[in-house]
C-alpha cells in the first residue's frame, strides 16, 4: 500500500486523463481458465468496477465511463444477460450510499429505455440521488452502440430541425456532439481495454477520435489499481498532437 501510494504521487497531476473509458473484456475467459463458469467471471468482474472507480476518485479523474453492456451483448444465453442485468442492479443499489459519500455522480449511456423496468428503476433513482455530486462522474455505458448512438442522434437533429428548432447549415460538428449521449462530455482522453483485444468492438465511435488507446492481456477481474497506474503513466508519456506537429 505504502509503495502504491508513492506510484501515485508521482503522477504528473498537470497531465491527469480528464476522461478515461474503459473496455472491461476477459471475464468469461477468466473464469474458463479456473474452470468456472462464465458468471463467475462477471461477478468477479464487478469487484474490479469497485476499485477502478475507487482508484479514479482518489486520484483525481473527473470522467470514468466504462462499457458494462453492449447491444450486442443481448446475443448471449439469456442466463447470463440475466445475471448481468443482476449484477449491475445490485451494484447499483449497494453502491448509491457508497457514491454519496464519496461524491460520485452517476449517469449513464446507451438505449436505457430498452432495459429491463427493474434496472431502468435503479438506475433513475441512483442517478436522481446524485446528481449534485462533485465529484467523479461515473458514467455507465448500457445497453450502449456506437453506431446506434450515432444513429439517435441524427434522428433527434433530423426533428430539431423539422421543428425548426436547428438550420442545416448550421450543424457543425460541436452542435451535432450536443445530440450524442456524451452530450457536455469532452471526448476521452485514454480509452483501456482489457483481454489484448486490438479492437473498439462500437464503443464511442465518434467520441474516441483522438484518444489514446492502451491494451492489456490481462483479464478484466485481474485488472485492479496497479495496472491501472500502470495506464496512467503510460498515458502521461504519449506526446498528443492532434493532426497537429
Ligand atoms: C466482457 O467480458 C464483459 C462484459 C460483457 C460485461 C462487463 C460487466 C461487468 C464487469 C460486471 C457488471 C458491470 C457493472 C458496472 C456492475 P466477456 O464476458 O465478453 O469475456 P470474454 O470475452 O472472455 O468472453
Amino acid at each position: 500500500m505504502a509503495k502504491d501510494q508513492e506510484l501515485v504521487d508521482r503522477l504528473d497531476r498537470a497531465k491527469l486523463p480528464q476522461h478515461v473509458a474503459i473496455i472491461m473484456d476477459g471475464n468469461g475467459r477468466w473464469a474458463k481458465a479456473k474452470g468456472l463458469p462464465r458468471v463467475a467471471g462477471h461477478r468477479a468482474g464487478v469487484k474490479k468496477v469497485r476499485e477502478v472507480v475507487r482508484t479514479s476518485q482518489e486520484i483525481g479523474i473527473k470522467i470514468l465511463t466504462l462499457y458494462a453492456f453492449s447491444r450486442e451483448n443481448w446475443k448471449r444465453p439469456r442466463r447470463e444477460v440475466d445475471v448481468l442485468m443482476r449484477l449491475l442492479q445490485e451494484f447499483l443499489r449497494r453502491e448509491c450510499p457508497n457514491m454519496n459519500k464519496n461524491g460520485v455522480k452517476l449517469r449513464a449511456i446507451g438505449r436505457l429505455k430498452e432495459l429491463p423496468a427493474g434496472v431502468q428503476r435503479v438506475l433513475e433513482n441512483t442517478i436522481k440521488s446524485t446528481m449534485d455530486n462533485k465529484g467523479l462522474l461515473l458514467n455507465l455505458a448500457l445497453n450502449y452502440g456506437g453506431r446506434s448512438e450515432i444513429v439517435d442522434a441524427v434522428r433527434d437533429l433530423i426533428k430539431d430541425v423539422q421543428k425548426g428548432v436547428r438550420k442545416v447549415e448550421e450543424v457543425d460538428e460541436e452542435t451535432f456532439q450536443e445530440y450524442l449521449y456524451t452530450a457536455g462530455l469532452p471526448d476521452p482522453d485514454l480509452l483501456i481495454r482489457t483481454s489484448g483485444e486490438y479492437r473498439i468492438s462500437n464503443f464511442l465511435l465518434y467520441q474516441l477520435s483522438y484518444s489514446e488507446i492502451w491494451v492489456t492481456p490481462v483479464y478484466w477481474p485481474d485488472f485492479g489499481r496497479e495496472l491501472f497506474l500502470e495506464a496512467l503513466f503510460d498515458y502521461q508519456k504519449r506526446e498528443r498532437r492532434f493532426g497537429g506537429v
